[in-house]
């Protein structure tokens, strides 16, 4: 591999990556912007010293405009969570924290190398609803809006309903394109062409979104499968609103890490939520499956506690029942939890957060040390 190391202030850096079999070019803090500026040359990846600063320096956010796939890592003075979470949103993949040692670099430098080979760099998540109208995609919407305010330019929300899909006007976007043309050109899919077929709102949440006409052809499973994967390979995160009736698009989710079943508390949903997470459990496994429920009133006669019999699960969200709140969100193509804060919006912000790792206060969730270990290698103490 090859690193350039962005305003070190000693040769400790280099020193390391060296022994870890790196080959290093450095670049002083103080001409880091313009040489950003003016295009450095390719590396596998960048490392940055900002120990003993306190704020994200400038440069990691130059960095990731002009090097937007190459993984960026941070070398910090302490585990700050809120400097971490700010870092993160920036766009940066690992965290090599003070006193820095050969093996926690090598770990690191292993972790990325691992990731660079993979080719997958984000996470999916996939939204299919227990029956028709439960409000699925008004939690893919608001859940996508949401994670595009952790990580602006680099969330995609993929519109699988191949006609007709809802997501636009939720979004009040119109799209020239959809999730069709990225399926029937799958060998041309590249970043130039995927990019030409998004629509990126003013929130910075790209949409790839549903056709306007029906197909009339069956479609296949390898190339929902393709699109999924290119997804997981070139956004942070994205979201998919799954329809239920399209066994193509259920069987071509191998790249989704977490698949979400919307429930509400009317029987049929409720009995059909347990059956479809028995069968996606059993495919995708059962780590990976989750149910939800939407409209939620606490005083249904169907209470939480009868779905978590019926779904064989803890049910962790409910997003309470305010149909006035939702439809206007849908009117006016704005998400709700871009408005004015309420239940509902919270709810789904919870639920984003959630899948992303962060907690309520907007720092890493340290309970499991998920994001940390993720950044560090070390267990937070
Ligand atoms: N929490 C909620 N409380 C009340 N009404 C809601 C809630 N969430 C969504 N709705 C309303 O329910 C209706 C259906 O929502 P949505 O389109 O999200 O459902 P869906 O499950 O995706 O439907 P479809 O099966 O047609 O794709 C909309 O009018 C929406 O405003
Ligand atoms: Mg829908």
């Amino acid at each position: 591999m090859r690193a350039t190391i962005v305003g070190a202030a000693d040769k400790r850096i280099q020193e390391l990556l060296t022994s870890c079999g790196i080959s290093t070019t450095a670049i002083a803090a103080a001409d880091s912007a313009s040489r950003i500026q003016a295009g450095l040359p390719s590396a596998d990846i960048f490392v940055l010293d900002m120990r003993g600063q306190t704020r994200i320096p400038a440069a990691l956010v130059s960095l990731r405009q002009h090097h937007p796939r190459t993984p960026i890592v941070l070398v910090v003075s302490s585990l700050d969570p809120v400097l971490i979470l700010e870092a993160m949103r920036a766009g940066a993949s690992e965290c090599l924290v003070e006193p820095l040692s050969q093996a926690e670099t090598q770990a690191a430098m292993t972790r990325v190398a691992a990731h660079l080979s993979s080719g997958v760099s984000g996470q999916v998540f996939a939204f299919l609803g227990a029956k028709g109208g439960v409000g699925t995609t008004t939690v893919a919407v608001n859940v996508a809006t949401e994670l595009a305010r952790i990580a602006p330019g680099s969330t995609l929300l993929m519109d699988l309903h191949l006609a007709y899909g809802d997501t636009a006007v939720f979004l009040g976007a119109e799209p020239r394109f959809s999730v069709m043309d990225a399926i029937e050109n799958t060998d041309k899919l590249d970043k130039a062409f995927f990019r030409s077929l998004v629509v990126r709102t003013k929130d910075g949440l790209d949409l790839l979104a549903s056709s306007d006409r029906s197909m009339m052809v069956p479609i296949d499973v390898e190339r929902v499968s393709q699109v999924v994967s290119f997804a997981a390979q070139h956004y942070l995160y994205s979201v998919l609103d799954v329809p239920r009736s399209e066994p193509a698009v259920l069987e071509g989710l191998e790249a989704v890490k977490t698949i979400i079943i919307v429930a509400n508390q009317e029987l049929a949903s409720v009995r059909s939520a347990g059956r479809i997470a028995a069968t996606l459990r059993q495919r995708y496994g059962k780590d990976r499956v989750r149910v939800v429920v939407s409209r939620y009133d606490p005083k249904a006669e169907i209470g939480q506690d009868d779905v978590q019999r019926a779904v064989s699960e803890t049910i962790r969200h409910v997003f309470p029942s305010d149909y006035r709140t939702a439809l206007d969100a849908m009117n006016t193509g704005r998400p709700l939890v871009l408005g004015n804060h309420n239940r509902l919006s919270a709810s789904l912000v919870a639920l984003a957060r959630d899948l992303a790792g962060i907690d309520e206060a907007g720092r890493p969730v340290p309970a499991s040390g998920r994001m940390f270990e993720r950044w560090t290698g070390r267990r937070k103490s």
